[in-house]
């Protein structure tokens, strides 16, 4: 039996040379918890050419959402890119991961901290109600190079805040920083700059990491994730040891195609 399900696409937008979204459909048997990955992929030669990628969209979307970089080479995302609607994608039917909030402690902040495409799996946790029921404030940090990488800007600082369901909690705990490296923009500098030099705390008004109030999911690349959690056991804060086991934080590699 194949381990994929197939759905269909229903939109997919371009946010510049190296950045898509896609959607599907979503059948009624893809069980997800917010914050989790799936392989996604195409035929290829008669054969599935998938890789792992976080899911986008809430656990009650009816639509399922991901986020790609578009990689030149990349044996997937060369071909994914060029994918339409009406076409079909392959999502694996066991979902996992370990930025879920089942393996975090109870806390006040909730920090999620992202860079690039390691950005989708909180797309999906902003749109989980637990979040807003479990903490006072929950921080998004996306770090990119462009400020033309900063897709989902609007999503963030407009759509979620006037939310129909979320709005209210948005508005009252939800805290969107991003921040640019090689560009001009109101905020500059690497997340783990920003963190370690305590700018990022002043600028949104709460105290520095610690561990008796602070939460943290890491989304990045490899070195983004490294240096973070280097930063993190520094400040005392401890890792969640294996799925199952709340900690202080959790990380997930941004999955590259
Ligand atoms: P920088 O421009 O200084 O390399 P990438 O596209 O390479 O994954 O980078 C996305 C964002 O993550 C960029 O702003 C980049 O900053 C930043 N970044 C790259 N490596 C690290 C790291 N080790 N720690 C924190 N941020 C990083």
């Amino acid at each position: 039996m194949s381990k994929f399900i197939t759905e269909t696409v229903t939109y997919v937008h371009h946010w510049n040379d190296s950045l898509f979204t896609i959607k599907t459909t979503r059948g009624d048997s893809l069980c997800f918890r917010n914050g989790e990955f799936a392989m996604i992929g195409i035929m290829v030669d008669g054969k599935p050419l998938a890789r792992a990628y976080s899911i986008a969209s809430p656990n009650w979307a009816e639509e399922l959402e991901f986020f790609s970089i578009k990689v030149p080479d990349g044996p997937l995302t060369s071909r994914l890119q060029h994918i339409k609607v009406g076409d079909e994608l392959l999502i694996s039917k066991k979902p996992t991961g370990t930025l879920v909030l089942d393996d975090l402690l109870p806390g006040k902040h909730l920090y999620m901290l992202a860079t690039g495409t390691g950005l989708a799996p909180f797309l999906s946790l902003c749109r989980d109600p637990e979040v807003y029921e479990r903490f006072e404030k929950v921080i998004l940090v996306h770090g990119v190079r462009h400020v033309d990488d900063l897709a989902y800007r609007d999503f963030f600082e407009n759509e979620l805040p006037n939310d129909e369901i979320f709005g209210e909690w948005v508005r009252e705990k939800f805290i969107y920083y991003p921040t640019v490296t090689r560009d001009e923009f109101k905020n500059t500098g690497r997340v783990t700059d920003l963190i370690q030099s305590g700018k990022l705390f002043t600028d949104i008004g709460l105290p520095p990491m610690n561990k008796d109030d602070d939460r943290v999911m890491i989304c990045g690349s490899m070195a983004m994730n490294n240096d973070t959690c280097a930063i993190l056991d520094g400040f005392g804060l401890t890792i969640s040891p294996r799925m199952g086991e709340p900690a202080d934080y959790v990380v997930e590699r941004a999955f590259v195609g």
